[in-house]
């Protein structure tokens, strides 16, 4: 299943097209564990496009890639190129040992969700099961978004790479436990078609699209009757909510997670988990309704209290990237 949201979220990212569609909120990214192929002990994943597992494993035996499927959408294109076993590439071995890592780091991530027909659905665009070599397949975006070179990376929602079996995603799109290693291997596939470094840079930004339309969206005076009331109750008008977020005044919009939905700033931030329904208008500041998970403070803390004619800004959303309200009121305990 696929949101409407997402349909939007990634046909603007520039990156995809366009999906089938279902009303399912966002699934959040979350931890699972399976027990371990090799018979000892457990596997944990993060469910989410760029949750790994360690190294040498495959993240479609440990993660849960119809929840990925969920979190970007997924249609067939068909993969053209890199279908020669001969490919005389393939025999020589500097080359060989490159690639073969390359394909193994990718099967570790949940990219490999939709670009390996194991995670159960056909490989679309870039296939990592390819005869030949599945970079073949990469246009100049592509490479521009394997080698990092177009990627901005203050939009990219990324895990710290302790938390995800070393896997950085700090310099290229794919997580990689060596990311120089993997930006090289793909850098000279670039240069041996002839495309520069400044090419790959001028590629459309990654990601783009509503990433951008979220960030850079102003935030306004709120109008009247929004905002935290005299009661302590959170006003944002008609919108059915899930995200609901209380920042200090000038905080940065948030995106998505894991590292850019609490930017530094915010107060309070409550989400409400998929299965539970959105929230109507009205609720008390620094309560936890069922069903919502307090994100920013800790779950066991308060927020702070608001202060007397202080300004402070009101972030809402339907769902992710979905925003609903975005403005500033002043505080008033009157
Ligand atoms: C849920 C499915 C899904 C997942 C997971 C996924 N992709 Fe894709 N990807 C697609 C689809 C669909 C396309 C084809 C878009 C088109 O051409 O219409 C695509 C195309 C691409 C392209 C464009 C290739 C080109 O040459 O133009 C790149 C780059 C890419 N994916 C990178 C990634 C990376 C990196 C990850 C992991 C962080 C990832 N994908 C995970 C669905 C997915």
């Amino acid at each position: 299943m696929v949101t409407t949201r997402l349909i939007s979220v990634l046909s603007f990212s520039g990156i995809l097209g366009a999906a089938a569609a279902s009303a399912a909120p966002y699934p959040y990214p979350f931890e699972s564990c399976r027990p371990s192929k090799t018979g000892k002990g457990h596997v944990c994943v993060q469910n989410y496009i760029a949750g790994a597992v360690s190294g040498g494993q495959e993240f479609v035996d440990y993660g849960q890639c119809e929840v990925v499927r969920e979190q970007r959408p997924y249609w067939f294109v068909p993969p053209k190129g890199g279908d020669d076993p001969n490919d005389p590439r393939l025999q020589d071995p500097v080359f060989k040992k490159e690639y073969s890592w390359v394909v193994a780091q990718i099967r570790s991530v949940g990219c490999s969700c939709c670009h390996t027909a194991k995670s159960g659905v056909k490989s679309t665009k870039w296939d990592l099961d390819s005869p030949g070599v599945f970079a073949d397949q990469l246009s100049a975006f592509g490479l521009a978004v394997f080698t990092g070179e177009n990627v901005d990376f203050h939009r990219l929602a990324r895990f710290d790479p302790k938390d995800n079996y070393g896997f950085d995603q700090s310099k290229t799109a794919v997580p990689t436990q060596d990311p120089e290693r993997f930006k090289a291997f793909f850098m000279a596939e670039a240069t041996r078609r002839g495309i520069t470094a400044d090419e790959l840079r001028a590629q459309r930004r990654f990601p783009g699209g509503i990433f951008d339309v979220v960030k850079d969206q102003p935030t306004t005076a709120c109008e009247p009757g929004l905002g935290v009331h005299a009661d302590g109750s959170v006003h944002w008008g008609q919108a059915a909510a899930r995200y609901v977020y209380i920042m200090k005044k000038g905080t940065e919009n948030p995106l998505g997670p894991p590292s850019l939905h609490r930017p530094e700033g915010t107060i309070w931030s409550l989400r409400m988990i998929s299965a539970a329904e959105p929230l109507v208008s009205g609720i008390p500041y620094g309560t936890r309704p069922m069903g919502g998970r307090q994100e920013v403070p800790a779950l066991d803390q308060k927020p702070e209290p608001l202060k007397q004619g202080e300004t402070y800004k009101l972030f809402v959303a339907k769902d992710m990237l979905q925003t609903a309200v975005n403005c500033e009121f002043v505080f008033n305990a009157d």
